[in-house]
């Protein structure tokens, strides 16, 4: 299935106060968008790694607070050989060409997953990158590598014990804030938008914590076209929703909301 173009007139900026403060984003489709093009799957992803820097660059311009992508899933390490080695490589060469926008630009780099699994170059780079940008307060990127949502929430529930164990802490007191603050994403805003591209209909263990509120947004554009029409596309489609959170919409009217 070919994905449909870009919309053909580019959308208005979408209201600044209808923005979501975090936005994250499942980038699918970079295999299939290259090989229905007759070339190797990563071709698709380092065309994907085009529309990776489009999307920091608008989102820091909009203004928004956080921007989480995955990158790189636990499952990926099952991916061919060449092709994970393909994604380091991208990963190092991203991490070399965008430090200095990150730092002119006032973005902070993140990352969360099991990093540790990671080979050694990529996360070198990854860490001092990370800290050579860690004072930008505009906006943080987080890059979801050797990521998975459930073994998220199982390393938090693994810290919460031992900690419980050895006296610190009393188990009848946690509550969710605590399970929240053990997570990988502790201290980044609630996730108010999630993408998913290619016109799959699935969270494939991304944040599953963190999307209990989200608003979805999908589409059948695959990554490597995903560019910044479909991106205010999206967050115009997302402006128009009423989020309740369980109240009535009389309740959040009411609010103002
Ligand atoms: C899913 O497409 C995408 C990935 C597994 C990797 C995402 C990587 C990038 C966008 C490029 C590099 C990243 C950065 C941050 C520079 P798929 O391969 O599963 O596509 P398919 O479902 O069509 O096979």
């Amino acid at each position: 299935m070919k994905p449909p173009p870009a919309p053909k007139q580019a959308p208005s900026e979408p209201d600044p106060t209808a923005l979501p403060r975090h936005l994250a984003i499942i980038m699918d489709g970079n295999g299939r968008w290259a090989k229905e093009r007759g070339w190797r799957r990563v071709r698709g992803h380092e065309e994907g790694a085009e529309s990776v820097r489009v999307a920091v660059r608008a989102c820091r311009r909009l203004g928004l607070s956080a921007l989480t992508l995955y990158a790189f899933s636990e499952e990926n390490w099952g991916r061919p050989s060449a092709e994970v080695k393909a994604l380091m490589t991208l990963l190092n060469r991203f991490l070399k060409k965008e430090r200095q926008e990150m730092l002119d630009q006032g973005i902070r780099l993140n990352a969360i997953g099991e990093l540790d699994k990671l080979p050694n170059s990529t996360r070198d780079l990854l860490f001092q990158t990370m800290a050579d940008t860690a004072q930008g307060q505009h906006m943080t990127l987080t890059l979801a590598l050797s990521y998975g949502g459930r073994q998220e929430i199982v390393q938090a529930a693994r810290a919460l014990a031992h900690q419980a164990m050895a006296g610190e802490l009393d188990p009848g007191e946690i509550d969710e804030d605590t399970l929240a603050a053990h997570l990988y994403t502790a201290g980044l805003p609630e996730v108010d938008l999630l993408i998913r591209t290619s016109g799959e209909l699935r969270v494939s263990n991304f944040l599953l914590w963190q999307i209990a509120y989200s608003e979805f947004h999908f589409t059948d554009v695959y990554w490597p076209e995903f560019r910044e029409p479909h991106l205010l596309a999206a967050l115009h489609d997302y402006a128009r929703r009423q989020r309740r959170f369980g109240k009535t919409g009389e309740q959040v009217r009411g609010q103002g909301g």
